[in-house]
């Protein structure tokens, strides 16, 4: 061969290498990772994940099928590239909440640019620790099966998450995260189990997730923004709730939420938004629930601004928390209580800008009531109950 030629074989070798290399795939069980659900495969998952962070290229992380004990741990960031993937067929298994102890966290990403997680299971064996909560004795925090902080460009895919012991899924000062396909469970009576929890936070979307828990599906906290939730299916559980907004007095608002083609099925609340009866600069500012299905819910549309757990703490016992520019469009369904609207609203601050357009909500099969209380706003179309704005 001339020079040339050669030069150009190897040039296309080396493309075709690179390219074939673009993804570069590891799996646990080289790491030392065990699938028998009793070795502790934590320090393996770790050693993976300080290879696949360290790379240039962007890698794969394998957990093939089986039962993975992983205590507690903290993949950290930022990574040499902006796309690290888990490829999960296998189950993380949590230990006990005495081996977890004061921990709040259980498999936590921190400054993680770029990450994928897809498929897989996360079991938080919770049981025992929602059984020492139940007896009143002195247990441990409780930890949050997956959190993530400081994190962007997040993609979850197809995760399962069944009994966490607290939090399934907490998101603090993040942005642009898909949650798709994602499948949460936890017993109807498991405390504080809300199945996704974000705060300060940009850009979190939620498509095609189906959550039954003891706690909200989807809550929504202070300095959430641009919240997209999509054909998602709640119940049981306590609703997906904007809140609780307002305990401090210096807090940040939430902006721009959309539920869309949601079910809600024998859930606690349908669409909620709670404050506490307290002052606050925080508010609520933009807000479309539409194409909504409630099935037997006990307080399918709520904005609750008097909450104050055991009366303490509430000066005033009003909240400084505004509220404006929240539309409900096309609701339908059936409330299990009377009272199938509810806005209860701060004197000192009342709610405004509320729309109800083509809302339909039955309690047996018979009228159900709506109640304001400092709501002011507009009906469009049929609206049933009807309306007190
Ligand atoms: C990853 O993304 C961040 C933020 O966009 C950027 O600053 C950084 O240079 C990127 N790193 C790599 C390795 O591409
Ligand atoms: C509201 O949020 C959605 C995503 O949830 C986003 O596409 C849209 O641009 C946001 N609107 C504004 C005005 O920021």
């Amino acid at each position: 061969m001339e020079k040339s030629q050669s030069t150009l074989v190897i040039s296309l070798l080396f493309v075709f290498l690179v390219s074939a290399n673009a993804v570069y795939n590891i799996n646990v069980v080289s790491f030392g990772a065990n699938a028998d659900g009793k070795t502790d495969s934590t320090q393996a998952l770790l050693k993976a994940w300080t290879s696949a962070c360290a790379s240039k290229q962007s890698v794969r992380i394998y957990v093939p099928n089986g039962r993975y004990l992983t205590k507690k741990v903290t993949f950290g960031g930022p990574c040499k590239n902006n796309a690290t993937s888990f490829q999960i067929d296998g189950t993380l298994v949590a230990p006990s909440y005495n081996v977890l102890g004061n921990t709040a966290t259980w498999i936590m990403f921190r400054k993680v640019t770029g990450l994928s997680i897809s498929g897989g299971t996360l079991d938080g064996q919770g049981t025992s620790y929602w059984a020492c909560r139940k007896a009143g004795k002195s247990c441990p925090v409780g930890a949050r099966s997956l959190s993530f902080n400081y994190g962007s460009n997040i993609v979850i895919r197809s995760l399962t998450s069944i009994n966490s012991q607290n939090i399934h899924i907490a998101i603090n000062n993040c942005n642009n995260v898909l949650v798709q396909g994602m499948k949460i469970v936890a017993p109807a009576d498991s405390p504080n189990t809300d199945g996704i929890r974000v705060q300060k936070s940009t850009g979190l979307t939620i498509m095609a997730t189906s959550i039954k828990t003891g706690d909200d599906c989807v809550s929504a906290g202070p300095g959430t923004r641009n919240l997209w939730i999509e054909g998602t299916n709640c119940g049981p559980g306590h609703g997906i709730s904007i809140g609780s907004l307002g305990r401090d007095m210096v807090e940040d608002g939430v902006q721009n939420v959309t539920v869309k083609n949601a079910i809600f099925t024998g859930s606690d609340n349908g669409l909620r938004i709670k404050s506490w009866a307290r002052p606050s600069k925080g508010f609520v500012k933009g807000v479309l629930y539409q194409d909504i299905i409630m099935r037997n819910v006990e307080n399918p549309i709520i904005i609750d601004q008097h909450y104050c757990p055991r009366n303490e703490g509430c000066p005033g016992q009003e909240s400084g928390v505004k509220i404006s520019q929240v539309t409900y469009r096309n609701i339908q369904g059936s409330s299990a209580t009377p009272v199938a609207v509810n806005f209860d609203c701060s004197r000192t601050n009342p709610c405004q800008g509320i729309t109800l357009q083509t809302v339909k909500l039955t309690y047996q099969n018979n009228v159900a009531k709506s109640s304001c209380l400092n709501a002011d706003g507009q009906t469009r179309g049929s609206v049933l109950p009807e309306s007190c704005l």
